[in-house]
């Protein structure tokens, strides 16, 4: 594989880790630094998924103990769940907060109803807006009930799909 330099990172929020294993894998393909986004309060049970809801659907933003050191990356994945259609609170502060401009950046979502995957793909772009990034590909995975996938099917889903390195 001919991803081997260092200059693209893969950031990700996950809540229920079914994201977290994606980006994982994603790293482990490409030999990319992995930074996760945390919430600054844990999030917890049905107020947590009711309120996420909420929030998704309100492209709110949520701030996250610590923020990762970018400026020498040429590319970035953000890797989040599907909320209510769109990125994630977290997700949402970290492209609010972070400079792109000039970065390519590719999201990697993933979600329950992979039948939406236009509007959350459109979202996901929208959100870049005025950042003045090369927005790149929005994989979109599906994940389902339970556990997250064993990383061998992860690896598979995404050697199909990865777009080739700068
Ligand atoms: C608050 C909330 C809202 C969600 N909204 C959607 C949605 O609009 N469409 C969808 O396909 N999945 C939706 N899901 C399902 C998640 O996107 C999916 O389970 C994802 O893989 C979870 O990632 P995680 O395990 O990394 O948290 C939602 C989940 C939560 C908790």
């Amino acid at each position: 594989m001919p991803w081997a330099d260092d200059t693209t990172m893969v950031v990700y929020y996950s809540w229920k880790l079914h994201t977290k294993a994606y980006a994982q894998e994603l790293a482990s393909i490409t030999n990319d630094s992995i930074f996760p986004l945390e919430e600054k309060s844990p999030r917890k049970g049905i107020i947590g998924w009711i309120k996420g809801g909420y929030q998704g659907l309100t492209k709110n933003h949520i701030e996250v103990k610590s923020l990762p050191v970018i400026s020498a990356e040429k590319e970035i994945y953000i890797c989040s769940p599907v909320w209510a259609s769109d990125i994630t609170p977290a997700v949402r502060y970290f492209i609010k907060r972070m400079s792109l401009k000039g970065k390519r950046v590719n999201f990697l979502l993933t979600c329950a109803n992979i039948e939406g995957q236009d509007k959350y793909k459109k979202n996901a772009l929208d959100a870049l807006s005025g950042k003045g990034c090369k927005p790149g590909p929005v994989l979109v995975f599906a994940t389902g009930g339970g556990e997250a996938p064993d990383s061998q099917t992860i690896r598979r889903q995404l050697e199909d799909m990865l777009p080739q390195p700068l």
